[in-house]
């Protein structure tokens, strides 16, 4: 997310057309993933009934895949990166449209994504160029499985995996300006890779324990509450509290839902195999997805989004949202775990909406 940021900064753009048209293909990816989980948890409206039992792979490989993809290929600025994003979003399509290609499309998007990390690898090698390789190795070894037929369950610490490798790993990058003491760094790196072999595990054997898997995630969301940039740039004013806000809570989520997994059996399916999965989806990648958009649209899409206040309100109620849901699930109160999801999915719509006020009413000062 960060990463694109700090790489080349080009005068002038020929291509955001064909970059936008594949965010337009990812948001509609997610909406339909929102009313698809709505549909799982009883709230059935418009198609979400009959994606149901994609919205796992819709939101996790159709919607944040392709955006994830399409910000690597734009740091690597090589016109061949962009096959990762554009199979990406070939799979959703055809996800939508129940093709049984969708899986091996999703599988050869994941492949292109180690490719494009291998490069910057090469280019820069660094912790954090290291660490986002690990995740995309994960994410296709997850995605692999899955293609085979294993169930969402049993990839589903994998996936979860890539996603916090990538977004700890381009925090950690942009905290080279905020020093870490060096065998704080060398620590994170080796929870990272213990992390993700415990993610890894449970492909191989899917009675393996979850426990290494949660106490790794919480010791990482630690790391990210003592060291991460944001413990400073939350006490400023504008884009950096808010930025700082959503990444703050975040860890919050991660932490949460790491000891979570550390302490508890997490089932297949029901309330605490929905709590554990959205602490990690919805608080922790949304979150940060929200808290960086106002970077992420100017470099990816050259859409630029500058700073307002309203963007805290669809921030707010996302975390609320997600503490009704999390309550109704460990309470067994299915109205409250209704409500916390329409929550969820309506902070998204929201998300939507205040980005439109913040471009229409240009830039707060600070
Ligand atoms: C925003 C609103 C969301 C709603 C309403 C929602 C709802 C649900 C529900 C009800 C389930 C089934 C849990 C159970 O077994 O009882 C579920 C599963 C799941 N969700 Fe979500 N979810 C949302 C967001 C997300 C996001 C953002 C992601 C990923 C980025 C995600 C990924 C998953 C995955 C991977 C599963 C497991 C699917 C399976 O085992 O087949 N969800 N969701």
């Amino acid at each position: 997310m960060v990463a694109v940021t700090m790489s080349r900064v080009r005068p002038r753009d020929d291509a955001p057309w064909g970059r936008r048209g594949l965010l337009v293909i990812a948001a509609a990816t997610a909406l339909t993933a929102v009313l698809a989980g709505l549909a799982r948890v009883g709230l059935g409206l418009s198609m979400g009934p009959a994606h149901a039992a994609n919205h796992g792979p819709l939101f996790v490989l159709g919607g944040f895949g392709t955006v994830i993809a399409l910000e690597r290929a734009v740091a690597l600025a090589h016109p061949a990166a962009m096959a990762a994003p554009a199979l990406s979003a070939a799979a959703a399509v055809s996800m939508l449209g129940g093709l049984a290609v969708a899986p091996w499309l999703t599988l050869a998007s994941s492949v292109a994504l180690v490719a494009i990390n291998v490069v910057i690898v090469r280019r820069q090698a660094a912790a954090f160029t290291w660490l986002m390789l690990l995740g995309s190795v994960v994410l296709a070894l997850g995605t692999f499985a899955w293609a085979r037929s294993a169930p969402v369950f049993t990839v589903m610490p994998a996936w979860m995996a890539f996603f916090v490798l990538t977004i700890v790993a381009e925090r950690l990058e942009l905290s080279r300006l905020a020093p870490t003491p060096t065998w704080a760094s060398r620590f994170l790196v080796g929870l990272c890779v213990s992390f993700a072999v415990s993610a890894l595990v449970r492909i191989i054997s899917d009675s393996a324990v979850l426990w290494p898997f949660g106490l790794t995630m919480a010791l990482i969301a630690g790391w990210q509450l003592q060291y991460d940039l944001a413990r400073r740039t939350i006490r400023l004013a504008g884009l950096p509290r808010f930025t700082a806000t959503g990444v703050l809570l975040g860890a919050v989520w991660l932490l949460v839902t790491g000891v979570l997994f550390t302490v508890s059996d997490v089932p297949p399916s029901g309330p605490r195999y929905d709590a554990a999965l959205h602490g990690v989806f919805v608080g922790f990648v949304l979150s940060m997805v929200f808290a960086h958009a106002p970077i992420i649209l100017p470099a990816v899409a050259r859409v630029p989004l500058p700073y307002h206040p309203v963007l805290f309100v669809p921030l707010l109620l996302l975390h609320l949202g997600l503490v009704a849901r999390v309550v109704g699930d460990v309470s067994a109160d299915l109205p409250l775990r209704q409500v916390g999801s329409a929550a969820n999915g309506v902070a998204l719509a929201v998300f939507v909406l205040s980005t439109l006020v913040a471009r229409s009413r240009g830039p707060v000062a600070g």
